[in-house]
């Protein structure tokens, strides 16, 4: 019966797909640490959330932490892409730990609205997953002015102090319907509550997801190449399943494919997480290739050039070194 299937099976490939410039910008940080200052560096969390990324790193000699209290005083540490609360910023300086901070630009800045916010005495929604990393620095800048809303749930129950001092921020890495679903129902309830001066669902998060959206309808399976614990990731299948795709997947590594999930797939969709790299994706090809899934067309819904400086104390350290 396979044998009908043959040379109908095809693969859409999401464009754009995998590293964004932020996560790009924090591996390169810690690779550079690494080479200018030898091994061991360590990293605060995970640097980005992707198995394959901390595992090759380990190798390398990076020592993941959870805390900054567990690193020896005076070495080396590297604050991961998804930001910092100023607690742990302190918890370095006392033990006068060497810091590179990886946290990616467009987090930083939703770092500085809340600081500002909170500064105006505005109260902040602060849409988001609590206990994820991100969540917990952004909300560590002004703990008493924000009160995280994790879903639209939440978004229905919440209680304000000052309904006409409100204002609302998110995670970089939300659904962007997801969110705009929450404000909506943040505004019935708070008709006074302000827009953050500019998106903080982030470019690499929106277009992946708007390439995800395009290719889900045509497709009987969607394999998203991303760990569990990726935000972003686990998004991208959440919009693909509620977009038509009949089935969709999320797996680290090729060997996860199930070949159960092939049964009546001609289309498959393929895209990646924000933090995965490339050869992950090429892998996930080379099998569905193996089973007759010849042809990739890469279906482009947006162009990206962006690219961050490096952490201005790596740069400061490339320069010293000459
Ligand atoms: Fe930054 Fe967005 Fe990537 S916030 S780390 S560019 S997913």
């Amino acid at each position: 019966a396979a044998s009908t299937f043959e040379g109908e099976r095809r693969v859409l490939l999401a464009a754009p797909r995998g590293y964004c410039a932020g996560v790009d910008r924090a591996v390169v940080a810690v690779e550079k640490a690494l080479e200018r200052y030898g091994p061991p560096v360590y990293v605060r969390k995970e640097i980005v959330h992707n198995r394959h990324v901390v595992d090759t790193l380990t190798e390398k000699g990076v020592i993941f932490v959870e805390e900054a209290d567990e690193v020896p005083e005076e070495a080396l540490l590297v604050f991961s892409a998804h930001g910092v609360s100023p607690q742990v910023k302190q918890t370095a300086a006392d033990r006068n730990l060497q810091t590179i901070d990886a946290t990616c630009p467009l987090v930083t800045k939703v770092h500085r609205e809340a600081v500002r916010f909170a500064k105006d005495d505005r109260e902040i929604l602060l849409i988001g997953h609590d206990g994820h990393e991100e969540v917990e620095g952004t909300y560590g800048e002004a703990p008493e002015a924000t009160t995280v809303v994790n879903n639209p749930e939440e978004a229905r129950t919440v209680e304000v102090q000052n309904p006409d001092q409100l204002v609302w921020l998110s995670q970089t890495t939300l659904s962007v319907d997801e969110t705009m679903e929450i404000v909506q129902i943040l505004r019935e309830r708070f008709p006074n509550l302000q827009d953050p001066p500019s998106d903080d669902i982030c470019y690499a998060t929106s277009n992946r997801q708007a390439a995800i959206k395009k290719i889900s309808p045509e497709s009987d399976l969607v394999i998203v190449v991303g760990s569990a614990n990726s935000s972003n990731s686990v998004r991208l299948k959440e919009v693909a399943l509620e977009h038509g795709a009949a089935r969709a997947e999320r797996v680290d590594f090729a060997n996860q494919i199930d070949e159960a999930w092939f049964e009546d797939a001609r289309t498959i969709g393929v895209t990646s997480g924000a933090s995965v790299p490339e050869v992950l994706v090429d892998e996930v090809l080379r099998l569905l290739a193996d089973y007759g899934y010849g042809e990739a067309a890469e279906v482009v819904t947006a162009e990206e050039d962006i690219v961050f400086s490096l952490p201005k104390e790596i740069r400061k350290a490339l320069q010293d070194a000459g």
